[in-house]
């Protein structure tokens, strides 16, 4: 049984008037997909300061519709790259790249955990910002309507130091100006947090995109890296269905009208990542497909009805038989899985949640249950943990986090 009162206490303990921090001192900020599943867990309980996460990152929100990866709304120094090495002027300062888009998503589901007059008039008044943050997506991600969004740096997938992106990577310049401080391996083991050389490439990114004026069209023309990211172009894909869904009564015909168009380009473009059996990122550059099955591969299912819904439940249930938890982040039987590595190999609450979702809306209940039970049963036996080694359960990185606490209250209610 999960400790209810417990979950909330991160929550409650983590939170720093009115926006969250991931966790304390290793993450000191508010982080976009972080806080959206923040939210969802929130509303369990609180839907007030359900509401009020979703308006604090919003605040960091450009004219232009980009919602940022990180709102530095106050100063710490235990985290690298802070604002300085952004070098982005605005008020909250924020960081100038973005991140899986599950807000329209989550906003939804507050709103659907908390009906009544105060919701309502709390999602009409973000409605602008959700809608100009999906314009951005399409206008500065994806300019030719190909369908599918580019992701122009690792952080933006929010699997950092996936295998994924190795290849894609190697291609960075490692040449940085700015001094490169880690906070992060001061707080936790470096054996399980990325490796120096992963920081030069990512802070090569950003200073290359600063660079660009950060532009997006100076951006997307300058990056060394360039991918069809299937996890973020799943996450958008549902995100837009739930936008679609609040526009019935939030936005105008024209709006959704809109909305429905953008849908049926990324519907079918998703399903051209379909490849090999299973669905996987492309890089740009090459414009080959990237040979790691991870777990973003599962989140087509999370988008909508996947024509490959039994394929990909084979190959869980195949995973499910070489380690004890599910869902590793890469495919165990690659030669880069590393069961304690991030990304590369770690069981994540979150990409659980929306593993377990999309099953259960492809019909899989069982495997729904099977992952939403590993969940629940690691954060009991090991608690919030940041991530967790899917061979022993042990709970690894931060120890009180946000969002897994916010996973844990999402998945105890519907037990
Ligand atoms: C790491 C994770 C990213 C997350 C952030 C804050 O950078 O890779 O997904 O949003 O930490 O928790």
């Amino acid at each position: 049984m999960i400790d209810r009162l417990a979950a909330q206490g991160v929550l409650r303990a983590n939170d720093r008037g009115g926006y969250t921090v991931p966790t304390d001192r290793l993450y000191p900020f508010q982080w976009n997909w972080d806080s959206a599943f923040v939210a969802m867990g929130f509303a369990t309980f609180d839907a007030p300061r359900a509401w009020a996460e979703i308006e604090s990152l919003l605040r960091g929100e450009w004219d232009d519709g980009l919602i940022p990866q990180i709102v530095f709304h106050a100063p710490s120094d235990d985290y690298f790259p802070g604002p300085d090495v952004w070098g982005i002027e605005r008020d909250p300062r924020t960081s100038g790249i973005t991140q899986p888009p599950v807000l329209a998503t989550a906003a939804r589901k507050v709103l659907e955990s908390a009906p009544g007059s105060g919701s309502e008039a709390r999602m009409a008044a973000i409605w602008p910002k959700l809608r100009d943050n999906h314009r951005w997506w399409a206008r500065a991600r994806d300019p030719q309507g190909t369908g599918l969004v580019t992701t122009l740096h690792p952080w933006e997938t929010g699997m950092d130091n996936s295998p994924a992106w190795d290849a894609a990577l190697d291609r960075v310049p490692t040449t940085t100006r700015n001094a490169i401080r880690r906070r992060d391996t001061g707080h936790v083991d470096p054996a399980f947090r990325p490796r120096a050389i992963d920081y030069q490439r990512f802070i090569h990114l950003v200073e290359c995109f600063a660079d660009a004026g950060w532009d997006p069209a100076g951006m997307l023309a300058a990056s060394p890296l360039r991918v069809a990211d299937v996890g973020t172009n799943a996450i958008l894909l549902r995100a837009e269905r739930d936008l679609a869904a609040l526009a019935t009564r939030f936005g105008t015909p024209a709006e959704r009208t809109e909305i429905e168009g953008r849908i049926a380009r990324m519907a079918p473009a998703l399903e051209t990542l379909w490849q090999d059996g299973f669905y996987l990122s492309r890089d740009l550059i090459s414009g080959a497909a990237i040979p790691v099955r991870t777990s973003a591969g599962f989140l087509p299912l999370f988008a909508g009805e996947s024509p490959h819904e039994a394929a990909l439940a084979a190959t869980l249930q195949a995973w499910a038989g070489m380690v004890r938890w599910l869902v590793p982040s890469t495919d165990p039987a690659h030669p880069q899985f590393e069961p304690l590595r991030y990304w590369r190999g770690p069981v994540w609450a979150v990409v659980n949640w929306m593993i377990a979702d999309g099953l259960r809306g492809n019909g899989h209940d069982a495997l729904a249950r099977r992952v939403e039970g590993d969940t629940l049963t690691l954060i009991d036996a090991h608690g919030f943990s940041e991530y967790f080694d899917p061979t022993t359960g042990q709970g690894i990185g931060g120890a009180t986090f946000s969002w897994t606490a916010a996973i844990a209250l999402l998945l105890e209610g519907t037990r």
